[in-house]
């Protein structure tokens, strides 16, 4: 292929000469380079560390409020894409333990074009999410000091763009016949709008626990990689011991107190179903179910600083993600049966608020799961903080990005420029953005992501096994996959009479996505037949392509625009930058 090619490949031999290269350039890893010390334990604590955090300490209450007790089931759904997707991350990672992630595998197997697109979407994943969870971390924090008698004035505590929107919607609901009547958490983003200073006209919001943290990350994170592993280690202890707590608890008393009955509760219309609001409802749940996934595949992130990457890299990612699995389905199961789904409406601390006077009233529970929150979010605010600045350093090492972002610190061996640049990338728009807005917008990147890396193990020839290394199980999905597309298929036009015809009936962006992910499921069933390609791969792209079809047009819109964003920048700097452009 032409030098000059958008989809120039990097072989899988030569980003491990480049290793090779790299560890002649710095003499040795662990004298100049970054520092090999993670085991398969440190691994799956990073693993869990950054998928246990937002999700289910804050999102889960929404989530449930629109799915009910059926939620479950989006988790399983996910559990399984995500399951399916660590396998093909664990496959890129055996055969090519560096840092970058799905950035790098994809410049093995699309290209390069498709690698910078990845590389530019992980920046929702790593940065913009932490957003979310640094917005999630504050409310808590906030709650436990308000708990503790210390009040932080509102408009330091909540964003710009929040107050804004709930001050709007207010004072337009004033000249209707239904003005709005203010829940506390709305109470005070008004009280925000209305107490904030304002200098040359512009009020002063900023949500500054969650500015402050980001420092504090950042400055954790450029210190070294040792210290924070420490860190994260003691930290995933507490939170799987409080979140076991929560289901013993929690699951003991709705046994005892016969609460089951909040399984299959009464929807609008009285009927009782465990999905009270359809699986319509269920998948209205999708942007926070799977933000509470994503956090697994950042374990590949630290190929360059695991002892044994080939073996330790995939178990790790695969432990973690089961554990999590199984806490999520037990979480949810106990929230939805101690309290009825409705009573979740606009609970951004549901674990906490099971504990509440008018439900469980346990008062200790909810201050130790308030602290144990805000050690659970630091936790995840640390991995993907750690994350993005190895991902930006891979795409430096390529000329796609400039020389400094490269630049290892000369005492910490840590990637100091790119790590403050990712401190700033994560501060800035904390400043100007809200929690749903970035909850969407990262969830819908990495899904996109996902979709790629599996893609790319489709693409990338079979080899021969190795003792003591991680190998993909190979399933034949020549006749498998087209049964599985064709039975989900019959399965739904039967569980809906007129499936195909309400998917034409109107053009909605749910409708739009589902065709085309039937159509791609069907022109993959043709590629397994003739290629013989693999089932796992194949799973992992329709599974994450099927949850895709859950995203907003809002949604698309953005992801969109950014990626044009992307685009611009790529042909503008890291075409002519590449170091395969020579
Ligand atoms: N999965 C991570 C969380 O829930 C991002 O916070």
């Amino acid at each position: 292929m032409a030098n000059n090619s958008l989809f120039r490949r990097k072989s899988l031999e030569s980003v491990m000469k480049n290793i090779d290269v790299a560890d002649d350039i710095h003499l040795e890893q662990h004298s100049k380079g970054l520092k090999r010390t993670l085991t398969v334990r440190d691994l799956t604590f990073f693993g869990i560390a950054a998928i246990i955090g937002a999700g289910s300490f804050s999102s889960l209450g929404s989530a449930i409020f629109n799915g009910g007790p059926g939620v479950v089931l989006l988790f399983v759904i996910t559990g399984i894409a995500c399951a399916f997707t660590a396998y093909c991350y664990s496959e890129f990672a055996s055969r090519i333990p560096v840092s970058g992630s799905a950035y790098t595998y994809a410049y093995t197997s699309f290209g390069e074009l498709f690698a910078w697109v990845i590389g530019w979407a992980l920046i929702m994943e790593y940065s913009i999410g932490n957003i979310y969870v640094a917005f999630s971390w504050s409310d808590y924090f906030t709650s436990f000091l308000d708990k503790s008698g210390i009040h932080i004035a509102d408009y330091l505590t909540c964003s710009y763009l929040e107050a804004k929107k709930l001050f709007d919607a207010y004072t337009s609901s004033l000249s209707t016949d239904a003005p709005m009547i203010l829940t506390s958490a709305q109470q005070e983003l008004k009280n925000a709008w209305e107490q904030a200073p304002s200098i040359g006209g512009l009020k002063i919001i900023l949500d500054l626990p969650a500015f402050m943290i980001n420092i504090f990350i950042t400055a954790l994170v450029y210190i070294g990689v040792k210290e924070s592993r420490n860190f994260s280690n003691v930290m995933v202890v507490l939170k799987l011991a409080i979140i076991v707590l929560i289901i013993l608890v929690g699951g003991g008393l709705l046994f005892s107190n016969g609460l089951t009955f909040n399984w299959t509760p009464e929807n609008e219309e009285g009927i009782k179903s465990f999905m009270p609001n359809g699986f319509g409802g269920v998948m209205m749940a999708i942007s926070g179910v799977f933000f509470a996934y994503i956090g697994f595949d950042a374990v590949s992130t630290m190929a360059e600083e695991a002892k044994n990457p080939q073996r330790d890299l995939p178990r790790g990612m695969i432990l973690s993600l089961v554990i999590c699995t199984a806490v999520y389905i037990l979480l949810t199961l106990v929230l939805s049966g101690v309290v009825n789904y409705k009573n979740f409406d606009g609970v951004g601390d549901p674990l906490a608020f099971i504990f509440e006077e008018q439900n469980l009233n346990i008062g200790w529970m909810q201050i130790l799961v308030s602290i144990c929150a805000v050690v659970a979010m630091t936790s995840v605010l640390l991995v993907f903080q750690l994350g993005q600045p190895r991902i930006w350093m891979s795409m430096s090492r390529d000329g796609l990005l400039p020389e400094k972002f490269n630049t290892v610190h000369p005492k910490y061996k840590t990637p100091s420029y790119a790590t403050i640049v990712t401190g700033l990338v994560v501060g800035i728009p904390l400043l100007f953005t809200d929690k749903t807005f970035v909850l969407d917008f990262t969830s819908i990147a990495t899904l996109f992501a996902f979709v790629l890396v599996c893609g790319g193990v489709l693409l990338i020839p079979r080899r021969e096994k190795e003792k003591g290394r991680f190998h993909m199980p190979y399933v034949n999905g020549k006749f498998i996959y087209p049964v599985i597309v064709s039975s989900f298929f019959i399965l739904f036009c039967v569980l809906n009479n007129n499936y195909i015809s309400s998917l034409f009936s109107e053009q909605t962006t749910y409708n739009i996505s589902t065709i085309i992910f039937w159509i791609i499921c069907f022109i993959l069933s043709a590629f397994a037949f003739i290629r013989s390609w693999s089932l796992i791969p194949l799973m992992g792209v329709s599974t994450c392509l099927y949850l895709l079809t859950g995203m907003t047009a809002k949604n698309w819109l953005w992801f969109s625009a950014w990626l044009a964003i992307g685009l611009v920048i790529y042909f503008m700097y890291g075409k002519k930058n590449s170091k395969l452009n020579v």
